[in-house]
């Protein structure tokens, strides 16, 4: 097992055979093996220094019914809301001085916000904050779309493929949406552009460990700037409510795994992962991954915005949250560095 690592840490790749033996079979051990070398490639690339994002979550209306997530338009238990320009801008100014370089826009998809509007904020955070990237994750749009987006001053998209295997894309999701349209969407998006981020849930409903060899294969061949992995977790109102959340020393595997696979991709410890482990940031970025996400969003509308059960710092206001993660980040010999932190391309 520890050559299946080797060859990964040495050739940044294995085959089909060697993922699905190592996810098979993988122990305490192989698991500390492997982030000895996944750290290792962290701090050659980005030293200690973990790059944070400010999440701000401006809609919480979805068009979309995915079966695992809490705000599926189906749900009517979530009460809904969308942010004005200028509280987002509001949330912007906190962000800055607390010394976030990047806003990422994160909703559901919905419609009410047009193109105009989308690009209206774009233009507005970037002449307010020239110094800063914006991150948008507003799900599938089309191409030109996604074009108006990058010349209103968007940097980088986020768009995760949730399942590279097309039977399990069509059990989480209804028919309306499609894995070779959301794979499309990715290829625009990197055509276009953008810094991309694509990624996947573990521990999903009727995933197999075949399922996560394609979705690494998947990730390899696509080779995006930005990889975001993080454990399902069941929401009370969805069809997948009594399932068991993803693993995590599963998830923290597939850090250390993607860390070897693209050495200088940006790769956040979760919330989601924060959430299944008091420690799990903590442990993600040991074992290779670089980027946090702290929630900027107002806290009046925190507790709308739940994907899953059990969201942490849905209570805290974004300065707690920052003071907590510098205080996190310091315990385990890493530090929140103000940078925009983009991709370097070699
Ligand atoms: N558990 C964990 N992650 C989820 N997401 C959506 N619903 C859940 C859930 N129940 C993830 C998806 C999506 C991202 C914004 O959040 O992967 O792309
Ligand atoms: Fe939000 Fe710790 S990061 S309270």
């Amino acid at each position: 097992m520890k050559a299946i690592i080797d060859k990964l840490y040495n050739t940044q790749n294995l085959d089909r055979e060697e993922f699905l033996n190592l996810l098979n079979n993988f122990d305490t051990n192989i698991s500390e093996y492997l982030f000895s070398k996944s750290r290792e490639v962290a701090l050659k690339h980005f030293g200690n220094s973990i790059y944070t994002r400010g999440l701000i979550e401006f809609t919480n209306y979805c068009k979309n019914n995915c079966y695992y997530c809490g705000i599926r338009s189906s749900n009517k238990n979530t009460e809904r809301y969308r942010l004005s320009i200028d509280e987002v801008l509001s949330c912007c100014k906190t962000g800055y001085e607390l010394g976030f370089r990047t806003f990422v826009l994160q909703g559901g998809e919905d419609n009410y916000f047009s193109d105009n509007e989308i690009v209206d904020i774009l233009k507005k955070i970037k002449s307010n904050y020239s110094d800063c990237a914006i991150t948008l994750s507003i799900g599938e749009k089309s191409y030109e779309s996604y074009k108006r987006y990058f010349e209103a001053g968007a940097d980088r998209y986020l768009l995760r493929h949730e399942t590279a295997n097309e039977e399990h894309y069509q059990k989480l999701h209804p028919k309306s949406l499609s894995l070779s349209n959301r794979k499309q969407c990715l290829y625009n998006l990197k055509d276009i552009g953008f810094q991309v981020g694509t990624g996947f849930m573990i521990g999903s409903p009727y995933q197999t460990m075949e399922n996560i060899v394609e979705d690494l294969m998947f990730i390899k061949e696509f080779s995006p700037e930005m990889v975001g992995m993080g454990p399902f977790i069941p929401h009370k109102d969805t069809i997948f409510s009594n399932e068991p959340a993803g693993s995590l020393e599963l998830t923290l595997l597939l850090i250390g795994i993607v860390r070897l696979l693209l050495p200088n991709s940006l790769i956040p410890a979760t919330t989601a992962l924060g959430t299944i482990d008091k420690n799990g940031r903590e442990k993600g970025i040991l074992a290779g991954a670089n980027v946090v996400m702290p929630n900027l969003s107002p806290v009046s509308v925190r507790k709308k915005y739940l994907l899953y059960d059990n969201k942490i710092c849905t209570g805290e206001e974004a300065a707690e949250c920052n003071h907590c993660l510098q205080n996190r980040m310091k315990s385990i010999g890493y530090q929140l560095v103000v940078d925009r932190g983009d991709y370097k391309y070699k």
